[in-house]
C-alpha cells in the first residue's frame, strides 16, 4: 500500500479561488485589500518566496507593493518604513520577509508592525492570542498544515500528534493549533532522546526542522498522516523535504510531497490573512 499524496497545490488553488470571491465582495464595498512586502538584501530563496507572494496577490485581485531594500539598510531606516506602512491606508497587511541580514534586529522590526496589519502573526500580541486560542490571524505555515491534515480526512481529536521542530515560525505555533483541535501533542527537537520511538507513536507527524530527509520510513507508524514542512536544496540541486519521501510513502497513510505540499499552502494562508486584515480594518473604521 502506498500513501495518499496530499496535494497542497490543489488545496491552495481551491482556497485562492474562494478568496477571489471575497475580494470581489470587498471591492463592491469600496475596499481593495492591500499587502506590503518588504525584502532586505538579496537572499535568493527570499527573492523566490517574495515573487510567489506577489504573484498570488495578482491572481486573487489583491493590491500589492514591494519594498526591496539594499543589504546596507540600517535598522532605523527599516523601522521608519514599517511605521510609514502602519499608517498607510491602502496597506492592510505588512510582511517583512525573514531572515533579515545579520546586522538588523528582527525582533524589534516585528514588534514595530501594527498587530492589526501583522498577516504573518509574528507580533507578540498575535502570538499571545494564538496561545489563548483567540487568534485574529493564524500563522501561515501552521495554518496551511492544518488544512492539509483536514484534507487527509483524519479527525485530530485525541490523536497522537508529534511536531518535530520548535521554531517560533512553525513548530511552536503548530503545536498550539493541534492542541486547539484536541490533539495529544509532543514537540521534538535537537535534544530529544529516542526521536525514532517518539515519531513512531504519531498518528499525525509534522516535520519542520530544515534538515534534509532526517525522518525515514522506519520512524513512521503505519497509516500515519505525515506533513513535511521542510524545503532543502541538495548539492545536486534537487529540492527535498525533511522526510525521506521514497521510504515514507510506503508506510504512511497520507503524505505531502516537496515541492507542491506545504509551500503553496503558506502562500494561500497569507492571502487569506490579507483579506481578513482588510475586513478587520473595514469594521474598525
Ligand atoms: N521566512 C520564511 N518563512 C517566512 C514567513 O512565513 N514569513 C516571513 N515574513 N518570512 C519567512
Amino acid at each position: 500500500m502506498t500513501a495518499k499524496i496530499i496535494s497542497g497545490k490543489q488545496v491552495a488553488a481551491r482556497i485562492k479561488e474562494s478568496l477571489k470571491n471575497e475580494v470581489g465582495l470587498l471591492k463592491s464595498k469600496g475596499i481593495l485589500p492591500g499587502l506590503a512586502v518588504v525584502i532586505v538584501g538579496s537572499d535568493p530563496a527570499s527573492r523566490i518566496y517574495v515573487n510567489s507572494k506577489k504573484k498570488a496577490c495578482e491572481e486573487i485581485g489583491i493590491y500589492s507593493e514591494e519594498y526591496a531594500l539594499s543589504e546596507e539598510t540600517t535598522q532605523e531606516e527599516l523601522l521608519r518604513l514599517v511605521r510609514t506602512l502602519n499608517e498607510k491606508k491602502d496597506v492592510h497587511g505588512i510582511l517583512v520577509q525573514l531572515p533579515l541580514p545579520n546586522h538588523l534586529n528582527e525582533k524589534e522590526v516585528i514588534n514595530t508592525i501594527n498587530p492589526d496589519k501583522d498577516v504573518d502573526a509574528f507580533h507578540p500580541i498575535n502570538v499571545g492570542k494564538i496561545m489563548l486560542g483567540e487568534p485574529d490571524y493564524l500563522p501561515c505555515t501552521p495554518a496551511g498544515v492544518m488544512e492539509l491534515i483536514k484534507e487527509s480526512g483524519i479527525d485530530i481529536a485525541g490523536k497522537e500528534c508529534v511536531v518535530v521542530g520548535r521554531s517560533n515560525i512553525v513548530g511552536k505555533p503548530q503545536a498550539m493549533l493541534l492542541l486547539q483541535q484536541h490533539g495529544t501533542v509532543t514537540i521534538c527537537h535537537s535534544r530529544t532522546k529516542n526521536l525514532k520511538e517518539v515519531c513512531k507513536r504519531a498518528d499525525i507527524l509534522v516535520v519542520a526542522v530544515g534538515k534534509p530527509q532526517i525522518i525515514t520510513g522506519d520512524m513512521i507508524k503505519p497509516g500515519a498522516v505525515v506533513i513535511d514542512v521542510g524545503m532543502n536544496r541538495l548539492e545536486n540541486r534537487k529540492l527535498v523535504g525533511d522526510v525521506e519521501f521514497d521510504s515514507a510513502v510506503n508506510v504512511a497513510g497520507a503524505i505531502t510531497p516537496v515541492p507542491g505540499g506545504v509551500g503553496p499552502m503558506t502562500i494561500a494562508m497569507l492571502m487569506k490573512n490579507t483579506v481578513k486584515a482588510a475586513q478587520i480594518q473595514l469594521l474598525s473604521k
